[in-house]
């Protein structure tokens, strides 16, 4: 989850307040046996979540849940102070480093930063500093501000200008030896210049970027197991036992602390972090020095405003104290320093219910689950709808109707449900079965197999293309487009327009819009300038097309993967409808696609999506409406001997100036060439224009004959 390493400070945000604050407010009257029973309770709960958090790096609870935890153990504690001992976590950080690793004494403990979450808190913060140093108001206090990473710290420990051990935080006292693996990290020196102190401790944080997440994620996918975000896979990455696997993991890092110094080489946080940036150490290039709350809350907001950008997680941003001596002075309160305080940002992730698991029709036919949930505040924002991808990502994550899960929400991004939370799964709560069917119009719903690699398709699609009312508006859109029926004055505007009024639903309906009732027509005049003229011109354009060609008419169809090439294609090899329709319709399914499938240039999937199309009878039954208005004219198989073309593959490339692309590859068909998109093995002639850039290259390459837009016109005797 993506969530601070920083668990809690007795401050709970967001969705979670209310609860924490109930959680606290009955404390006073708990008796002081109940306050110790209540008190061990929370310590061993809070514990198991330290060390899901911090070990295992699979935790089960958002941060606001664990805040809230934390803030009611410190209320008890506050109410019966001899229930505070030195190993409650309200004194410690973090889990005890894992056995896996070798231990590392810390020389000078990890210590964790207070939590601010409002702005009043950072006015306290600065007040408090002032007050404890007796800082006059008149004098700047000179504060940095600088991101807050979302990662891992990381101590790493230089003796004699070569690094010796690397540690992770683990319980602040003691860490996780991870040298072997961090030696692997590139933008972490293995050696200091000449002149750093003999001991030299740099602490920072080990981080992932967002784009060698997605990269990383996409790599692992193969094998099924995907981090949930940047700091599981940077945590997960850095605590693996082979060194080598880290070495193949895109970990990063920022400096922006230190443990023990043999000699301190600054006096300033900045000039600290100065001279970590001329050791060669990453040093986060947004660090600001501020000298008022009004600076420091300016700089919270910039932050937090293109924080999306920053292609890396941060959770908040750090102030510090810039004046080492004035550090020094402040101390620390039990395990975070006076002089520094972390400003978190509205939670991004929280837990809900998932009430119900809805399918959306996407305009192309796409079927989307979308999850229901029980409305929460993430990130400062109402979900109430969240994003589950696609049928395996549900399988995958194994999320259940009545499940509480985790959603997050990342900038201005569509709301993710990250996972379930198991140890909350209500009994009876079964797998999800995605419907097979499209909710929209009732047919069938499938998954194609991807030829390139034989696997399913990861979306399920509608196959009621033509009567499915989800996907009607891009269907018509298509239907009435230049290469298929191009009805002049029906573009995209009109027809979404005509069916947002009911007018035109299915492709039918545009042929017997002229005969609708007074009602209609009167609808249709009503328009917005569409007076009498328009709709009589329209009226017209519609008419003159009621005559069209078998390859338009399968073009206009918008059956999957049917494009113009291969409704030509079909057009040729069928020429009238009636065969094309009786081949479709009256065998089986089988035989249907085994007998397109036999057709040089059409495959599999190709043939399966338009017998899939014929096999739905919703659209059957819209084609019989369809050509109760239209006729379909036949079309010649072009003569193939004669032309020198004849037979040939033939690419065009790069700008033509006497035809357009269109005119040049429907002369070539007719000419009983093939044209083709891509060069090939397969490649006869390519007939090349200016700009022609790889594909002639390629040409090239293969030996293949290169002829210029005159050579074309010549060699087919239209020069
Ligand atoms: S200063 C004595 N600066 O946040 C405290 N910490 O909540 C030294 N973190 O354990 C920490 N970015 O893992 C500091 N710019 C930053 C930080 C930062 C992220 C983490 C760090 C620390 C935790 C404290």
């Amino acid at each position: 989850m993506a969530r601070s390493k920083d668990r809690g400070t007795g401050k709970a945000d967001g969705a979670a307040e209310t609860a924490a604050a109930a959680a606290g407010d009955d404390v006073a009257n708990l008796t002081m046996e109940d306050a110790a029973a209540e008190h061990a309770r929370l310590t061993e709960e809070i514990r198991g979540h330290d060390v899901r958090y911090y070990r295992e790096d699979a935790p089960t609870v958002s941060d606001a849940e664990y805040d809230a935890l934390r803030q009611r153990l410190a209320a008890i504690e506050a109410a019966h102070p001899e229930l505070v001992s030195a190993d409650s976590p309200t004194q410690t950080v973090g889990a005890a480093p894992s056995e896996a690793f070798g231990q590392v004494r810390h020389a000078v403990p990890m210590l964790s930063l207070d939590n601010a979450f409002a702005e009043e808190d950072v006015a306290d913060f600065v007040a408090r500093i002032r007050r404890f140093l007796r800082w006059p108001a008149e004098e700047a206090l000179v504060i940095d501000a600088e991101p807050k990473i979302d990662g891992l710290s990381l101590s790493l420990r230089y003796e004699g200008g070569r690094l010796v051990t690397a540690a992770t935080r683990g319980d602040g006292s003691v860490g996780e030896n991870v040298t072997a693996n961090v030696q692997t990290i590139a933008e972490i020196p293995d050696t200091l210049p000449k002149g750093a102190p003999e001991v030299v401790e740099v602490r920072g944080e080990v981080y992932m970027s967002h784009a060698d997440f997605t990269a990383l994620n996409a790599r692992m996918a193969e094998s099924g197991r995907v981090f949930a975000n940047p700091r599981n896979a940077a945590a997960g990455s850095l605590r693996q036992l082979d060194p080598a696997i880290t070495a193949s993991r895109p970990l990063r890092f920022f400096a922006y602390a230190w443990g023990e110094m043999s000699a301190m080489p600054a006096e300033t946080q900045s000039d600290m972090l100065a001279l970590f940036r001329a050791w060669g150490f990453p040093v986060n290039p947004r660090i600001r020095r501020c000298e008022t709350v009004e600076d420091v809350i300016a700089y919270y907001r910039e932050t937090e405003a293109e924080r999306a950008g920053l292609g890396y997680d941060i959770d908040g941003v750090v102030y510090k104290v810039d004046r080492l001596d004035l550090q020094a002075r402040l101390g620390f309160v039990s395990r975070s320093p006076r002089w520094a305080i972390a400003h978190k940002f509205p939670a991004e992730q929280a837990t809900t219910v998932l009430e119900a698991i809805e399918i959306q029709v996407g305009r192309t036919g796409a079927l989307t689950p979308v999850a229901r949930l029980t409305p929460v505040t993430v990130g400062g924002v109402v979900v109430a709808n969240a994003t589950l991808h696609n049928e395996d990502e549900i399988a995958r994550k194994d999320v259940r109707v009545g499940d509480t899960v985790i959603v997050q929400r990342a900038g201005d991004v569509i709301p993710q449900v990250v996972g379930p939370v198991l140890e909350r799964r209500p009994e009876g709560a079964e797998p999800f079965v995605f419907p097979t069917v499209c909710p929209a119009c009732g047919s069938h719903a499938v998954r194609e197999i991807n030829p390139r690699t034989g696997k399913e398709d990861a979306v399920r699609r509608c196959t009621g293309g033509l009567i499915c009312p989800a996907q009607s508006v891009e269907r018509l859109r298509h239907f009435v487009s230049r290469h298929a029926f191009d009805i002049e004055g029906l573009g995209e505007k009109q027809i979404a327009a005509f069916h947002a009024d009911g007018l035109i639903n299915e492709p039918a309906d545009i042929f017997t819009l002229e005969a609708r009732d007074k009602a209609a027509l009167k609808k249709l005049k009503d328009r917005e300038g569409f007076g009498a003229t328009s709709v009589a011109n329209l009226f017209k354009a519609i008419d003159t097309r009621r005559r069209v060609g078998l390859d338009r008419f399968v073009f206009a169809l918008g059956i999957r993967h049917v494009g113009e090439t291969t409704a030509r294609l079909i057009a040729r090899t069928y020429g009238t409808w009636e065969a094309f329709w009786t081949a479709m319709t009256g065998q089986s399914a089988e035989a249907a696609v085994a007998e397109l499938d036999a057709i040089e240039g059409i495959g599999e999937t190709l043939a399966e999506a338009v017998v899939d199309f014929f096999q739905e009878a919703h659209n059957r039954e819209a084609l019989d409406r369809l050509l109760a208005e239209v006729s379909v004219e036949k079309v010649e198989a072009p003569k193939a001997t004669g032309s020198p073309v004849a037979g040939k593959t033939v690419v065009f490339t790069g700008a033509l100036e006497k035809m357009t692309r269109d005119e040049a590859k429907a002369r070539a068909e007719t000419l009983g060439a093939k044209v083709a998109g891509s060069v090939s093995k397969k490649t006869d002639l390519v007939v090349a224009g200016p700009g022609a850039g790889s594909k002639l290259k390629l040409a090239a390459e293969l030996g293949i004959e290169v002829i210029d837009e005159d050579g074309w016109l010549t060699l087919i005797g239209d020069a």
